[in-house]
């Protein structure tokens, strides 16, 4: 077994460029009680946040926030260095373009085919030359291997190709940013798997910054341990000599009531003495 050298979770280079995310002491309650408490984190451009924590612990708030679909009661959230918290509708919905989220359960709209799913970004954006928009379905539903079923009904999907059209549907404007809720839930692990190499791929071969919400260790297994060789077209160890290295750090937080219970990098989570971290560690 080959010792992976120690990961540096921040480089210098990091420290220097402006976060793609950053939450500084965001804390929000609904009827008085707190559900994200004095929260703060960074997200380097190109990095992942692994997003770990119980059920009901403050998982999908924390995305919904990043987004603008919640504002906090006090802090910051900061996207590509941009506080948002102060701007109106009109100024979020800019910002939303630059991101893409997979939302918990992948929900499609039922009624609309796939194609009109995944177009539906794009309209919204303004885009009205058909041509140019089924091109770009096509491209998308390629990235995530669905072209196929771009007259399908999402009704006629498998829970796996649902959740491959989601993640086309969330980058058919091209985002710099990538929220996953729980991508993963409910599926086989095989299929579980291709949807890990999806987040891989766009993370490693756009530089995507992602935050991605799991309950699998397997996940976090995978998307801290590979890199998507462009040339091989598959994933391959992240921690090879002379091989290809992820782009960003992977950083791990655990959410507890609200709360950030641990930060850090895998080799930081394994250290971690607190027995309740431990179910968390490979
Ligand atoms: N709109 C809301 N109004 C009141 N309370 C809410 C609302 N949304 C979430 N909560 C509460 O905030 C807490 C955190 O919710 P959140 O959805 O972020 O949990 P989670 O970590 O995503 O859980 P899961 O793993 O089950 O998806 C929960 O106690 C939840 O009941
Ligand atoms: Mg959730």
């Amino acid at each position: 077994m080959m010792v992976p050298p120690a990961e540096e979770p921040f480089s210098k280079r990091d420290q220097m460029s402006t976060p793609a995310i950053e939450m500084r002491h965001v804390s929000l309650a609904f009827d008085e009680k707190p559900v994200i408490d004095d929260v703060s984190f960074q997200v380097p451009p190109g990095g992942t946040l692994i997003l770990l924590g119980a059920t009901g612990s403050g998982k999908s708030l924390l995305l919904k926030l990043i987004l603008g679909l919640l504002k906090p009661d006090r802090g910051e959230i900061l996207i590509e260095g941009q506080d948002i918290v102060p701007l109106p509708e009109t100024a979020l919905n800019a910002i939303r373009k630059r991101m893409g989220i997979v939302f918990q359960e992948g929900a499609l709209f039922d009624s609309l085919p796939v194609y009109e799913n995944v177009s539906y970004r794009l309209r919204e954006d303004g885009e009205r030359d058909e041509a140019k928009i089924e091109a770009r379905v096509r491209e998308v539903l390629g990235f995530v291997e669905m072209e196929h079923a771009i007259d399908k009904m999402p009704a006629e999907l498998s829970g796996g190709m649902r959740r491959r059209v989601a993640i086309a549907r969330a980058i058919a404007s091209a985002p710099s940013i990538m929220l996953y809720d729980s991508p993963t839930a409910g599926l086989d692990p095989i299929t579980a798997q291709t949807i890990n190499v999806l987040i891989i791929k766009l993370r490693d071969l756009q530089g995507v910054t992602s935050v991605v919400v799991t309950h699998r260790l397997q996940d976090t297994v995978v998307l801290t341990n590979f890199v998507y060789s462009a040339e091989r077209k598959a994933l391959v160890p992240a921690f090879t000599d002379g091989g290809p290295r992820r782009r960003g750090p992977v950083l791990f937080q655990i959410m507890r009531e609200g709360r950030v219970a641990f930060q850090g990098t895998q080799e930081e989570l394994a250290r971690a003495a607190d027995p309740s971290l431990q179910r968390f560690v490979a």
